[in-house]
This record gives C-alpha cells, structure tokens and sequence, in this order.
C-alpha cells in the first residue's frame, strides 16, 4: 500500500491556465482540412472553421493558441495573409512537404479562429527570414487604434477594432530551422527585434524569445545573460521520441509492446530533469522568477502513420500518449513557479493531437480526453502531495510508477492527477488529505487493456474516459485502486 499525504493549507502557487495551450502550425492538415475548409465547403463551418472541431475543442478551454509555426514561421510574411483571399500569393510550404500554401489561412482568420474558441493569441514573429519592420508592422497592424499606416490598412480589410495581442515570440527554434544561429547572435537579434514589438493603447504584449532545444544549457545560460532583461518569457522545446532517435527510426504511433511503452514513458519523465535544469540557470539571473519557462512545443513525435506524407507529420495517438500528456501536464503543474505556459504540437491532425480528421469525419484522441479531464486544474491553487512512487522497473532500469499532481479550485474542490505509469500492475494507495473537510470522492479513469488501443474514424470511442469506482472514503483516508496504465482525475469535495 502506498500512502500519500496531501496538505490542503500547502498551497504553492497559481497553476496557470496557460500551460493547457495550443499549437497550430501550416503544416500537414493542422489549418488546411483540420481547421479550414473554407466557407464554401461541403463541411458545415462558421466563416471556413469547421464546426464539429471548434464545437470539441471549445469543450476544452483552451487558454492559448500559438500560431503560425513552428518552423513555418520563419518563413511566413504576414502581408501574404491578409486582403482578398483570390489576391493572396499561392508559394511552397518548404518545411512541410514542399505542397502549395495558399495563404488563405492568415491574421483574421486565425484572430477569428482564437475569438470563437475563446483563446488567446501567441503569434509567432519571423525573425530567421523576416524584417525587424515586417514584424513591427504586424503588431502595429493587429494592435494600434489611432490613425497609423497598418490599422488603416486593416480597417481597409474589414476589421475597425484593434485585437488584443497579448503574447508575441520572437522567432522560432532559430538555433535549427529559425535561421541557425549561435546564441551570442540571436540574443543580440532578439534584443534588436523586440524593440519594435510596441505595446500600442492597452496591449501588453508578454515577450517571448526563443530557447533552448531540449538540454542545450549553454542556449539558457547565454539568452539570460545577454537578453534577459528583455524578455517576458523564454522557451523550450523537448519531444517525446520512443527510440529517442532523431536522425533513424523514432518508432510507430501504434505498433509496440511492453518494452516500447516503458522507453517511451522513460523518455517523457526526462522533461523534469529539463525544467529543473534550465530553471537552475535562470533561477540565478533571475531569482524573483519573472521570466516565464514557456514550453511552447512538447508532445510525442513518432514515425508517420504509413502510406501518408511523411512531410505532414500525421501520427495515431493511443493509451500511451494519454500517460505521456498526463505525466507532462502533472509535471508542469508541479513546475508552476517557473512554468508559465505550455503548448503541445499541435492541435489538430498533427503529432500528439487533439482531434483527427478525415474528410467530414472527426475522432477524439486520448490526448484529448486528457486534456479535458485535467482542466479543472486551470488557474487553481498547487497543493503539496507527499508520497514516494514504488518503482516501475524493465531490463535493469527504473522509473517512477506514478506521476501524481493536486489543486484546489476557488469553490474548495480538490483535484487529484494520478497516473500509473506500469503497463500491467496496478497500484493501491491510501491518501490522508490534511486541512480539508473533503468527504466525498468522484472520479474519472482513462485506460484500456489494449496499451496501444486507440480511436478510429470506425471505432471513435475505444478510448474514452469512464467513471471511476476505485475510490472511497475509509477511516477517514481515501483508498484508491489504480488499474495498470491508467490516467485517473479525483474530485474531493
Ligand atoms: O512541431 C513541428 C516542428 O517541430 C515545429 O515546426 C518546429 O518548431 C519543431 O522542430
């Protein structure tokens, strides 16, 4: 039996409702197919947005969408995207398979799309191939209210009001695709472009620099130092790869076993030694912890689903990808002093997604449902939770059986994250919860005997959150019976 302790007048800070952000990039079907179809579409939509994706990812209040890439967006010339859709340049997605961009997806459709989700923008500047002007006048274009060059222009195309902006990234992983650059320059680059990203009437736009590529310290260490002062918040990207394998083969979204399923876990749990890592560095230049850590791109990244476009970075997301979303979101929360925002890659047909299209049909992904079980930790108090995890151990290694994660929302509610991590064993615990009235317990479980079960546009509900019954109130502790690979969310009231 394992006992765990929550201290209910431990609270710990806010967990920010943005680390339950979004990314969509012009890549694959994420916009085009997955998000736009256009108004005049067979696909029911609301001016080109498809409906049954926005009806389901509404449903998961999502805080923040970042927008347009990604490696896309160091190559994106915001000026294409706006007027007349027939008027706008048609030119080569370079990054992404070398297909056609149409540019029809642009500024006001994605400020649309954010409205209508109820999310809010994180755009993403140009710098590796884009002007310090180009990006100047895009946030004057969106942002300014007066008599300016840029908002005559938009209002020219349609739109009278400024939109609020509110965060801006100066590039993207531009130590690779961005322009790969050392980060002695781009620190002075960051430093000269954020100058001219202005803060127009009552926008505030929270500055983002680009950060390191999962372990590159010496990224941290050297933005903090040059440009710190500059910045709001300083981003990190770490992928889930079950080989671990960039350059060979990363390994199938649904075709593993036992073995597959520990790596790939082992490889998720490696994000805390990251987040502890860079945040030691920026700890030291910045001990009040304004800066934020802004994980804008995590997920699983696993070889295509075959016979697709290997440029589209199309994959299945099964049990597995569950624990992987359950293990990160509990690790950022945990994380929050320093964690500001995350963005898992991407929302919509691409990577670890949220939703799956086919032509008019739709599935949920367990990503999804993760995400939607977990949003009652938006915004709500950390709690402390003390415990020790048995191990989970394969061949000789071991990880944590459990990855564990506990709020308290502004009605008193408190929220329990358990995942259990063992692909066959379950695990039994019995939790004293201190400072807490809480008598009464109710939960939701997502888990399957199949560890690579996952939805199909045939079978959209194999995977699918069920209430949970493995959870009691006894002597005044909860006893809790985990099955094997599972993700459990409690309510303790
Ligand atoms: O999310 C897919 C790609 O991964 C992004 O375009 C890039 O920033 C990262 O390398």
């Amino acid at each position: 039996m394992i006992s765990m302790r929550i201290n209910a007048n431990g609270k710990k800070g806010t967990i920010s409702r943005y680390l339950y952000g979004q990314f969509t990039e012009h890549l694959g079907r994420c916009v085009y197919e997955g998000l736009w179809v256009g108004e005049d579409s067979p696909i029911p939509n609301t001016e080109g947005i498809r409906d049954d994706v926005l009806e389901a990812l509404r449903k998961l209040r999502i805080p923040v969408l970042r927008w347009p890439g990604g490696c896309f967006a160091d190559e994106y010339h915001w000026m294409d995207g706006i007027g007349p859709a027939s008027e706008r340049p048609r030119m080569i997605n370079n990054h992404w398979g070398g297909v056609e961009e149409n540019n029809h997806f642009g500024t006001h459709e994605f400020l649309r799309l954010c409205e209508l989700l109820g999310a809010e923008p994180y755009i993403s500047g140009n710098v590796g191939s884009g002007t310090v002007r180009e990006m100047q006048m895009w946030v004057e274009y969106i942002t300014f209210d007066g008599e300016s060059p840029m908002a005559n222009l938009r209002r020219r195309n349609g739109r009278q009001e400024p939109w609020r902006l509110p965060f801006f990234g100066v590039g993207n992983e531009n130590w690779g695709c961005g322009g790969h650059m050392r980060p002695e320059y781009y620190a002075d680059l960051y430093r000269h472009y954020q100058t001219y990203v202005r803060h127009y009437g009552g926008n505030k736009v929270y500055k983002i620099a680009c950060g390191a590529n999962s372990d590159d310290y010496r990224w941290t260490e050297v933005l903090m130092r040059e440009a710190g002062r500059f910045m709001d918040g300083l981003s990190l990207h770490y992928y889930t790869l079950p080989t671990g394998n960039w350059h060979g083969v990363k390994g199938s979204a649904t075709e593993f076993g036992a073995k597959e399923w520990f790596q790939t876990l082992k490889h998720t749990l490696r994000m805390e030694e990251l987040i502890v890592r860079h945040s030691e560095i920026m700890d030291r230049y910045d001990p009040e912890g304004r800066v934020g850590l802004i994980i804008d791109e995590w997920g699983a990244w696993y070889d295509v689903e075959p016979g697709t476009n290997p440029g589209f970075l199309y994959q299945q997301n099964t049990l597995r990808d569950a624990l992987i979303a359950g293990i990160n979101l509990n690790l950022f929360h945990n994380y929050s002093r320093r964690v500001k925002m995350a963005n898992i890659a991407q929302m919509v047909n691409v990577l670890q997604a949220m939703v799956l299209t086919e032509g008019k049909k739709m599935l949920l992904t367990p990503t999804y449902h993760v995400f939607d079980m977990y949003k009652v930790h938006q915004d709500a108090e950390l709690l402390e939770v003390a415990f020790e995890s048995p191990a989970y151990t394969m061949d000789g290694v071991s990880i944590p059986q459990l990855s564990v994660s506990a709020s308290v929302d502004a009605q008193g509610v408190i929220h329990l994250s358990l995942c259990n991590l063992h692909h066959a064993e379950g695990a039994a615990l019995s939790c004293e919860l201190d400072g807490s009235g809480a008598r009464s317990v109710s939960g939701k479980v997502l888990t399957h005997a199949a560890l690579n079960a996952h939805n199909t546009f045939e079978k959209p509900d194999e995977v699918a959150p069920a209430d949970f019954r493995g959870a009691a109130f006894a002597d005044g502790k909860i006893r809790i019976e985990l099955p094997p690979a599972s993700v459990v969310v409690l309510a303790l009231a």
